[in-house]
């Protein structure tokens, strides 16, 4: 079987804390994905800050509309949120509501897509709650939260020269669930392209 398929994985969350460590993680996991031949975009936490979502006041604010755009594009898409209060940030939950606005888009709110889920706390206990939190949400929005989901604990954080995380354990997760990401990403457009063209009983797919 021959695949040559370009999937787009976004990335969307942190915090606007100068170097927000659920932005790093965001990073991280991008770089993996982009490893694995996916294309990539990141929608941080800076980018983040738009106006409370109103159902129906239409999407005014040039980051309403930028976000949505993106993730109607994605093929997967890997959300990253600090732990405030036992769940996730107001920030990057209302980022999320915008969803809403895809409500009648031919892939509706996040359906078919591979979603990654990332958290950070002081500690774990906020971390995974806020991990439970977020892949409600992912699901919520009929989207597929990869098996692994990953919460990280920034007391034990640090970075080495290259960006990459001192915690090995930490690194290992990112990658392993951007891999989750990208796999199911292009698993789905694989299905896809075979169901649009059928191969024939006992020829080999070709996936081109
Ligand atoms: C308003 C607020 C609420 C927080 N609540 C929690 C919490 O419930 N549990 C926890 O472990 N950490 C909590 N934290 C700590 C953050 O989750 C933690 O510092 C995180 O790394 C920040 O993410 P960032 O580095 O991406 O900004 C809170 C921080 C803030 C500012």
């Amino acid at each position: 079987m021959t695949v040559r398929q370009i999937v787009r994985v976004l990335g969307v969350g942190g915090s606007t804390r100068p170097g927000s460590t659920a932005e790093q993680a965001l990073r991280r996991a991008l770089a993996e994905a982009e490893r694995l031949g996916a294309e990539v975009d990141l929608i941080g936490g800076a980018q983040l800050v738009m106006p409370a979502y109103e159902p129906g006041a239409g999407m005014h604010a040039p980051a309403a509309r930028r976000l949505v755009a993106a993730i109607a594009a994605a093929d997967g898409v890997i959300f990253a949120s600090p732990a405030y209060h036992g769940s996730i940030s107001g920030l990057v939950k209302n980022a999320i509501d915008y969803i809403e606005e895809l409500r009648d888009d031919e892939r509706p709110y996040l359906s078919g897509r591979p979603i990654g889920c990332v958290t950070v706390g002081d500690g774990r206990q906020g971390a995974v709650t806020a991990l439970t939190a977020l892949r409600e949400v992912a699901h919520a929005l009929r989207g597929w939260p990869t098996p692994l989901g990953v919460t990280l604990d920034r007391m034990a954080t640090r970075f080495g020269p290259d960006g990459q995380w001192a915690d090995s354990r930490a690194e290992q997760q990112l990658r392993t669930m951007a891999g989750q990401v990208v796999e199911f990403a292009v698993h789905r457009g694989i299905a896809l392209t075979e169901q649009a063209v059928p191969a024939r009983s006992g020829e080999t797919p070709r996936v081109l």
